[in-house]
């Protein structure tokens, strides 16, 4: 029998019509996606059916390092793009956003079980021919200026680790990285018969690609119809200092950073497990990933990331939405896409801080929320607004079945009409 990955996508949907996996009306769903032809999509992935399309919108009013960004965020969650915009306003009428940014290369981990005795040496009277083989295994690399820049082992207990210090150039470095870890370990296998080798891949703890965005939000920027810029910076900064102290807190603090940073990952086509990945090992335990504190000029906040980004290569480059994507951001270099990512993580923490210290999260939701609850409940277009009035009115009430019951009276009215 003809295998899964074996058939073409069509050949796919027919069997899951026949098995009654899919209907009709669940086939031209997925076949319905212009933006990521199926040519593409079913190169990208095995066994591709189809393709999972998330709105795409634009964050604006970022000022990043004096130039003007209109940010695009891949996201499900209704308040992300609104709340990253209207925290980046009030940062960029206080001056905007700073960033520092390192980059100066992935690791690669070569792990043999056993130990070396005298292992700096060995690694001395190997190190050039490691070296030209890392170059061989990838030479355009070198042509566009990346390369091993370090190599080091060390004893671990029962292992030996050689780690490659890998500059990508412009690339996000994974298969960069584990062409030449693959190659280099091949060699060192030959020269260490009496070791066990066990395995050779790139590390997705990325301490040398460093973001950092720092903002000095003005107080009047801060204020709410009920209380003083100086009260909301004075209760952001006790919230910052909370998840600090408080592992269970920072969880949550970090997931509103992420909230903008994995949107923007998702959108430039790159590798959101491997930011993630690289974010969290580069946290001390609990630790919150952003600080904010009252100073002399307002309120200032900081954060700091290890973010692994690319601004070419797989899927950055093959993805038509990540391209233009890219387009819109005016073509970053890889650099600049750390910084702008940076300055979003903490546009998207200031925004949830402000509303968690005023008037609390819900409030501000509530509105998106009860545009969700409309288009769950079936509503058109045309009709959200007037189901969202209705909601409005009896907030408390607010569940999918009401809003069902509002939507079909609604409907009655109209016709009525
Ligand atoms: C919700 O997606 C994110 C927040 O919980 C973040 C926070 O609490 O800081 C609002």
């Amino acid at each position: 029998m003809t295998k899964f990955y074996e058939l073409t996508t069509a050949q796919r949907l027919d069997y899951l019509q026949e098995k009654g996996y899919l209907t009709v009306a669940d086939r031209q769903l997925l076949q319905s996606s212009p933006a990521l032809p199926e040519e593409i999509a079913s190169h990208l992935v095995e066994n591709q059916i189809g393709s999972f399309p998330l709105p795409l919108g634009l964050a604006n009013h970022f000022l990043i390092d004096g130039q003007a960004y209109l940010v695009p965020l891949a996201t499900e969650e209704p308040s992300v793009i609104a709340a990253a915009s209207n925290a980046a306003g009030r940062i960029s009428r206080s001056g905007g956003f700073h960033t520092q940014v390192q980059r100066e290369g992935i690791i690669g981990q070569i792990v043999f079980k056993g130990e070396l005795a005298q292992a700096e040496e060995f690694l001395q009277t190997q190190e050039s021919l490691l070296y030209q083989v890392a170059r061989q295994a990838h030479p355009s690399l070198w042509e566009h200026g990346g390369g091993v820049r370090q190599i080091t082992v060390q004893n671990l207990p029962q292992f030996v680790e050689f780690q490659l210090l890998i500059d990508p150039g412009e690339a996000m470095g994974a298969n960069v990285v584990n062409t030449i870890v693959e190659a280099v370990a091949q060699v060192l296998k030959r020269q260490l018969p009496d070791l066990e080798f066990l395995l050779a891949i790139l590390s997705n703890s990325a301490p040398q690609m460093l973001a950092q965005a720092q903002v000095q939000v003005k107080l009047e920027e801060l204020q709410t119809a009920t209380m003083t810029g100086l009260e909301v910076a004075q209760r952001i900064a006790a919230a910052s200092q909370l998840a600090q102290v408080s592992p269970v807190r920072a969880a949550t603090h970090n997931k509103g950073i992420m909230n903008g940073i994995e949107a923007l990952v998702l959108a430039t086509g790159n590798d959101t497990r491997s930011v993630s990945a690289a974010i969290y090992a580069g946290l001390d335990q609990g630790g919150a990933l952003s600080t904010w504190k009252l100073t002399d000029q307002g309120l200032q906040g900081k954060i700091s990331l290890h973010l692994p980004l690319g601004s070419l290569g797989g899927a950055i480059s093959t993805l038509p939405v990540a391209q233009l994507v890219r387009k819109i951001l005016q073509k970053p270099t890889a650099q600049q896409l750390m910084g702008i990512v940076a300055a979003v993580g903490l546009a998207s923490n200031l925004a949830a801080l402000r509303a968690l210290v005023t008037q609390g999260i819900q409030a501000g939701h509530m509105n998106l929320q009860f545009q969700s609850l409309a288009m769950m409940a079936g509503a058109k277009a045309t009709e959200i607004d007037a189901v969202v009035a209705k909601l409005r009115q009896e907030p408390k009430q607010a569940n999918l079945a009401r809003t069902q019951e509002i939507l079909s009276k609604l409907r009655q009215e109209s016709e009525e009409i």
